[in-house]
This record gives C-alpha cells, structure tokens and sequence, in this order.
C-alpha cells in the first residue's frame, strides 16, 4: 500500500483523539520457535495500520499538534551487519524518508526521549494489557516525567484504550483495503476451486491443504489468515479441526475452511463438497438447507440492519429446516426460543472480516446490536453439525458437517459478495468436480 494512505490515516487518527493527548503503540513481539529460530513475522494490525511499518522493535508515538512533528518512530538503527545477515531494515533515515516519520530515534534510546514527549500531555492512549512488559514500561515514563513536575510541567493523569478509537476506524474499511481484501478474496477463490478439483477418495486430508497452498503462496499470499480446516466426514463436527491427517473417504463430504492472508488482509471462505463428487441424497438435503440459510442471511445485509439480523434468519430458516426433515421436534419459534437448535448449529453466523480475520470493531453499541453501515466486511457463516455419535437423529444423517462461508461489503445499497466467483450451489460443483482429469 502506498505510503500516502498510512499518513491519510495518521492524519485522521491525530483529528480523533484530544489535541493534548498522545497515543504510543508497540510493534509486535518477534516469538521465537526454539533456540534461535523464530516464528514468521507479522506486524501487529493497528500499528501497522497506522504506519505501515513492517519491523518488530520499533514503537509509534502520535502527537496530535506537536510543532516538532506529529508523528515520532523509534526503531532499530542501521546495521550494515544485520543487514547480512538478517536482511534489510529501514534504519532511523528509512524510518523517516520511506515510512515519512517525522522525527525517528534507535529503540535504545526509547528511555531518554519518551518522558519528554510525555510532558504537558493530558491522556496517553495506548493498547492496555497486550503487553504486559510494555505497561510496565509505559507507566515508568510516566512517574520520570512526575519526578519533574515541580519544574513546572504537567505529567498525564489518565490512561485511555486505544482500542475505542482506532479500531471504529478500522471497522470502516477505506478503499485501499477493500481492494487488499478483493484479492485476499479471489486468491482464496482459486485455491478453492483448486481443492476441488484435485480431491479423490484415498488421498489425505493434509494433501489437500497442500494444493490450497500451493494456490495461496504461488498467487503471492505468502500466508493464512488463520490455520487451514481441512476436515473429512466427521471430522467437520469438530469446528475448529485443524489436525488435517486423515484419509479422505469415498461418500463422505469434504470442509474446508481456509482463507489467504494478502497484504495484511484476510480472506475468511468455506465450502463442504462430497469427496467422490456427487451429494448423497442426506448430505444434499442438509446442504440445501445451509444454502438456503446463508443466501437468506446475506440479503439481511444491508446500510440500516443490525449486525444480528443476518444470524437471526439464518437460525430461523435452520431451525424449520431440522423440523422438516425430523432431526428436530416442535414448534420453530420454541424451538428458537429456547435455542434448541444449538444441538446441530452452535456458533453465531458471522464475525468482521479485515486485517484479522475475528476482526475488530464492536458488535453492540450502547448495548443494542450496531447497525450495519457501507463499508463494513462480515462473513456469512451458517452451518449445520451432526456428529457421527449423535444418537438422537437417524442413522443416515450422522457425521455430516456441513459450513458455507463468503466474504460480504456492505455497500451504499445492499452488499457485494467478495467471494461470489466461488461456486456454492450443488450442481456447479458437482459440474466442476465432473470435469475433474
Ligand atoms: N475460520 C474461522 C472462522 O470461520 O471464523
Ligand atoms: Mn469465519
Ligand atoms: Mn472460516
């Protein structure tokens, strides 16, 4: 992303807290694996939402109406050294020229300076209790610059999460990131369609998860947003099956819950298809009904709605459906009310979608449901789970999980489904899984 559209952001952000107040926010930790191997790198989402600075030891300071500069990055100086043998790094000049700080200062120095930038600030903002070494440090600053005060200065009295502020800002996405989250989208698309068309009986569900993959990566999403489902028969059942070991059985059907992460930004998709190609007659009679429930739910989406709207036909279009087909007993609404259906559809349908893939921003305002509003991303998400064990319903309808899941914008008239161009109704898969080599 272009460098102009962090400073917009900057620029946005410093309007919305106090002009006496200063937010300071902290790089991701690098974690190591074991001995001197570390996991891969990602930047913390609201850091780099506001920076777009992709290195760990380094921490943002926002100044709103500092004459010196607004915006003040402390990071690792330049080490021609490191640069060999662990690769580029911006440096304090790079801090400044690329990533257009205003002032920059070697993270060792991080002790000196802060309290100065601290004095005669009312509130500090900042990300309370996800680090807590960083507390710590934070909360020391602030007694250096109260040892000074007989001098005349002020320290800051209040400390502010910064989550309320910035993360309404995210939950709004501005065009750059629904044009990240666009091909997040249609990377994840393909690997699907990939998946598809290379799943036959006998092959392991890891295989799978290879090929989505392979899609991923080669398309340049160099990571998940979250870890790849690739759950076999009854494996569905388990929500967040993540073992992917087993092998793939002709009649049974196949989920797949995986999304790419592209540019810091998540795609978030599932699709359940029969392993040999073709629904049986239970599996296509419960897969018809997530269907059903899912394109009921997404065209609760829409500028006006609350955000339980979508949930809320789901789980009635869901509910009758068990009752047609006799896995459920009774009246829908009581069944609703007392939220029997829980048995076979335990989570909710949806969650926000952006550079988390659990995204955030707020579900209640003043605790009522918030109203959907253009440019938000959820995901549509029903699903129906019954386990193999599950020994009040017949025979036939055990250990099938069954989940259908898009990517939804909320537009100025409706909603656009990111991931329309993935197939979901039965006979185009079963088309594309016919035309299989
Ligand atoms: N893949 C996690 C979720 O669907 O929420
Ligand atoms: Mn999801
Ligand atoms: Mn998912």
């Amino acid at each position: 992303m272009d460098n102009d559209v962090f400073k917009r952001r900057r620029i946005r952000y410093l309007e919305r807290i106090g002009s006496d107040d200063v937010a300071i926010l902290a790089s991701a930790p690098l974690t190591p694996r074991n001995r001197d191997v570390h996991f891969p790198y990602r930047q913390d989402s609201d850091f780099y939402y506001l920076t777009g600075f992709p290195e760990p030891d380094a921490v943002a300071v926002f100044l709103p109406n500092r004459k010196k500069g607004q915006f003040v990055l402390f990071c690792k100086d330049f080490d021609p050294n490191k640069a060999i043998w662990e690769g580029r790094h911006a440096g304090l000049k790079g801090a400044r020229k690329q990533y257009g700080a205003d002032e920059s200062y070697a993270i060792e120095e991080i002790n000196e300076v802060m309290p100065d930038l601290l004095v005669n600030r009312e509130r500090i903002h900042c990300g309370l209790g996800r680090n807590p070494e960083f507390d710590r440090m934070l909360l020391d600053w602030v007694v250096r610059v109260k040892s000074r005060t007989r001098s005349g200065i002020r320290a800051p009295e209040e400390f502010v999460d910064m989550d309320r502020v910035l993360h309404e800002m995210r939950l709004i996405k501005d065009s750059e990131e629904i044009g990240a989250m666009r091909h997040a989208a249609e990377i994840s698309c393909q690997a699907h369609i990939r998946a598809m068309q290379e799943c036959r009986p006998g092959l392991y569900e890891y295989q799978i998860e290879a090929e989505v993959q392979h899609e991923f990566m080669s398309r340049g999403a160099r990571s998940t947003a979250y870890p790849s489902i690739v759950a076999g028969g009854d494996n569905a059942c388990v929500l967040h099956y993540t073992e992917n070991n087993d092998p793939l059985q002709a009649g049974d059907l196949l989920l797949i819950d995986a999304g790419a992460e592209y540019d810091y930004y998540a795609a978030d998709i599932t699709r359940t298809f029969p392993i040999n190609g073709r629904f049986s007659s239970p599996q296509r009679a419960l897969y018809e009904l997530v269907l059903e429930a899912q394109l009921a739910a997404i065209d609760k989406v829409r500028p006006g709605n609350h955000w339980n709207e979508p949930h809320e036909a789901a789980v009635k279009i869901l509910t009758r459906g068990l009752v047609k087909l006799g896995l459920l007993e009774g009246r829908p609404s009581r069944l609703i009310k007392k939220e029997l259906y829980k048995d076979f559809y335990m989570h909710r349908t949806g969650h926000w979608l952006g550079m988390d893939v659990h995204d955030v921003g707020d579900y209640k305002v003043d605790d009522q449901w918030r109203e959907l509003k253009a440019g938000m991303v959820l995901t549509v998400e029903p699903g129906l789970y019954i386990g193999k064990h599950c020994k009040q319903v017949a025979r036939r309808w055990r250990g099938i999980g069954i989940r259908i899941e898009d990517d939804v914008l909320v537009t100025e008239s409706g909603c656009e489904v990111l991931t329309e161009s993935l197939p979901k109704q039965i006979e185009d898969i079963e088309a594309l899984m016919e035309a299989r080599s």
